[in-house]
């Protein structure tokens, strides 16, 4: 299907036609510093139905709640102390703090669970979006179900661009990682659910205890309700990805021409189409801000596999080996991923 949304620059009229569009129960894909999200008027299950439709998310996979002010976290969740303290420190900014939502979240936000993510982004046009629509925004990431996270405008009309007619164009994604997802429900037992570019350290520095871990992917439908961006295969690239500790020229000199290698840092002494990497210098944040466009670029050229690399562990490297993880994991197990 040909694309057909419009993507539009950020100017007040244009900003206050899509806060329109919002209002009226529409969808309007927007820029963040994380990654593009698809928003829909967050108390309105008619509304944020369209997202689970328009994406082809299956409805037990919960929705992030976005704000623009801290008075609209006591609206959509109940906080506790320690939620408060993250959220004054950190936002705006890419922490999504999982709480007891309160009546005004419908039910189709959550999945049926009695507790909500919200999350106070840091982009300045999507801020401004939230604030002229008047009420919190519910937005997952602008891509259809289980493929890589959009970090452009452009990104997101090639793969929802025929179902959606609206794309706020905010430029590429600043962080292009998805937000650190913290569980705060019980606060004495804090868990990180999906780790982002607020890093574990971070977290438990200011909260002043020790992060639960949170248990791996796949445990059966417990498990997919507590935490379902965890479920493994997400975020990922057509191309079958298996992923090494390390990558050497040597390997690449072994390889054949329809392989492709996806290096941290740009490697010395080789090259040519079938090798990438993801920052010259290998600096992680460079690194993370690239990782998902390059990964729609080796799938754009059609290789028969990807080879990638881990990046350094700690800090921002945990989330983005978290992704690479992710989008080398096979066999999805797609009735336990569907199963509403
Ligand atoms: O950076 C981001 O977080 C981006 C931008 C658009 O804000 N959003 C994003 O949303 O990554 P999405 O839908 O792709 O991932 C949301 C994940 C869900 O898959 C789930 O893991 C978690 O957030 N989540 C949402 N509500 C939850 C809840 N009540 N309890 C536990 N996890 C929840
Ligand atoms: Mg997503």
């Amino acid at each position: 299907m040909t694309p057909t949304a419009r993507i539009h620059r950020g100017t007040p009229r244009n900003l206050a036609r899509l806060a329109a569009r919002l209002r009226a129960g529409g969808l309007v894909a927007v820029p963040t510093e994380t990654v593009y999200g698809l928003a829909a008027d967050a108390t309105s299950a008619r509304a944020c139905r369209r997202i689970f439709a328009a994406k082809g998310r299956p409805a037990n996979d919960p929705l992030i709640v976005h704000i623009a002010s801290l008075r609209d976290l006591a609206r959509v969740s109940r906080p506790n102390e320690a939620a408060l303290k993250l959220a004054r420190k950190f936002w705006p900014g890419p922490l999504t703090i999982v709480l007891p939502k309160t009546g005004e979240v419908p039910d189709i936000v959550t999945a049926g669970l009695p507790s909500v993510a919200v999350r106070m982004p840091a982009h300045p046009l999507f801020r401004r979006l939230i604030r002229l629509a008047g009420r919190p925004l519910a937005a997952p990431s602008a891509n259809p179900f289980g493929s890589v996270s959009p970090t452009t405008a452009e990104h997101v009309r090639k793969s929802l661009g025929s179902r959606i007619r609206d794309i706020l164009d905010g430029g590429p994604a600043r962080i292009g990682l998805e937000s650190t997802i913290v569980d705060l429900r019980d606060p004495s037992r804090p868990a990180i659910l999906r780790p982002g570019a607020i890093t574990a350290v971070e977290i438990s520095r200011l909260l002043r205890t020790r992060l639960v871990r949170a248990r791996g992917p796949g445990r059966g439908k417990a498990q997919a309700q507590a935490a379902p961006g965890r479920m493994a295969r997400h975020y990922s690239p057509r191309t079958p990805l298996f992923l090494h500790p390390r990558l050497s020229a040597a390997q690449v000199a072994r390889g054949r021409p329809d392989e492709a290698w996806l290096f941290i840092a740009r490697p010395a002494g080789i090259g040519g189409p079938n090798v990438f990497w993801l920052a010259a210098g290998g600096d992680v944040r460079g690194a993370a801000r690239s990782l998902f466009s390059t990964l729609r670029r080796i799938d754009e050229a059609g290789f028969r596999i990807l080879h990638a690399e881990r990046a350094p562990c700690g800090g921002l490297g945990d989330a983005l080996n978290d992704r690479l993880t992710r989008a080398a994991a096979r066999d999805p197990s797609p009735k336990r991923l569907r199963r509403p």
